[in-house]
């Protein structure tokens, strides 16, 4: 009989390794990590792996995490892995898909074949596809997953405010916006954006009218805060009595918050893909689906 198969996961990821491990049946070992004053790490995996391994590393702070995919991804096959699949949550340099100015480094193509030279499968949530289809395209490896953390965030605001007016601060986030509306029936529109640069975006507000509504700002990602800051401002300015914001990574800082409720942000909610004080949506039994959808079936490599 074939040894269940193993999820290797980082201390700094243990409640979500655990969580997931119990969900999708698969057995949890830790990676031992060690960093040396120098910043080089050490890692120790298990000294025997079976057929079948799931890594999780979720790649916020990403370039350390690219490291230890590196070294854990290439020990993992040494010890007897023969299909290794990526969980990462969430995916980083996926924004970076073209070269704005000559010279710029494709960081999405650059990553993505780095990790599928690795893995021979990827599952990630939400990952920020702009001017590509699909994942594979970015990443490209045997086999790979995209969930999305809008449903249950839709679910979320259900819950906590049925009726609300859901937006979207740019067009991208259309997809997340349109995929909650229609699973519990709220209106719903997008934003216009324009970004100056890291800390400064410009955001105008759809022909919807939004006063003396409660409005739920649904996007991807938070990372300086700017984008929901700003359209929480024209918002809360037309009139919206309260305004909410649901995202899938919060990649935040916790004094980001100071800035959000300034703006007159109320709730913050997150999914927990990547691990933050605002998370109340678990994506464990969702990844755990994807998973059983990755039996290797003839995919294992020689
Ligand atoms: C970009 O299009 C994304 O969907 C987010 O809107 C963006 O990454 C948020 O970044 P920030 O929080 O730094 O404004």
């Amino acid at each position: 009989m074939q040894a269940p198969p193993t999820l290797l996961y980082f201390d700094d990821e243990q409640g979500a390794a655990l969580g997931l491990a119990q969900a999708a049946g698969l057995v949890p070992a830790p990676v031992q990590r060690h960093r040396f004053p120098d910043g080089e790490i050490r890692l120790r995996l298990p000294d025997a792996l079976p057929e079948r391994v799931v890594l999780l590393r979720t790649l916020d702070h990403p370039n350390e995490k690219l490291v230890d995919l590196l070294l854990a991804a290439r020990t993992a096959r040494l010890l007897g892995a023969r299909h290794l699949t990526l969980v990462a949550p969430y995916l980083a340099y996926m924004r970076q898909d073209i070269a704005f100015v000559p010279g710029e480094a494709i960081s999405q193509r650059i990553v993505g074949r780095f990790l599928a030279e690795l893995f021979d499968a990827v599952v990630t949530v939400d990952p920020h596809l702009h001017r590509v289809a699909t994942l594979q395209e970015a990443v490209p490896v045997g086999q790979a997953v995209v969930l999305s953390g809008a449903p249950l965030l839709a679910d979320l605001i259900a819950q906590r405010r049925p009726g609300a007016l859901l937006v979207g601060p740019d067009s991208e986030s259309a997809q997340w916006v349109s995929q909650a509306a229609a699973r519990h029936g709220f209106d719903h529109a997008v934003c216009t954006k324009q970004r100056q640069g890291d800390h400064a975006v410009e955001i105008e507000l759809p022909a919807l009218p939004v006063a003396g509504r409660a409005v739920v700002l649904m996007d991807d990602v938070a990372s300086t805060g700017h984008t929901v800051a700003q359209a929480a401002r024209r918002l809360r300015a037309a009139g919206a009595v309260s305004v909410d914001v649901a995202v899938t990574h919060a990649l935040l800082s916790d004094d980001a918050f100071g800035q959000l409720r300034a703006a007159g942000v109320d709730a913050f909610w997150s999914t927990d893909c990547v691990a933050h004080s605002s998370n109340v949506v678990k994506m464990a039994v969702p990844l755990a689906q994807a998973l059983a959808t990755l039996l290797p079936s003839g995919t294992v490599k020689a």
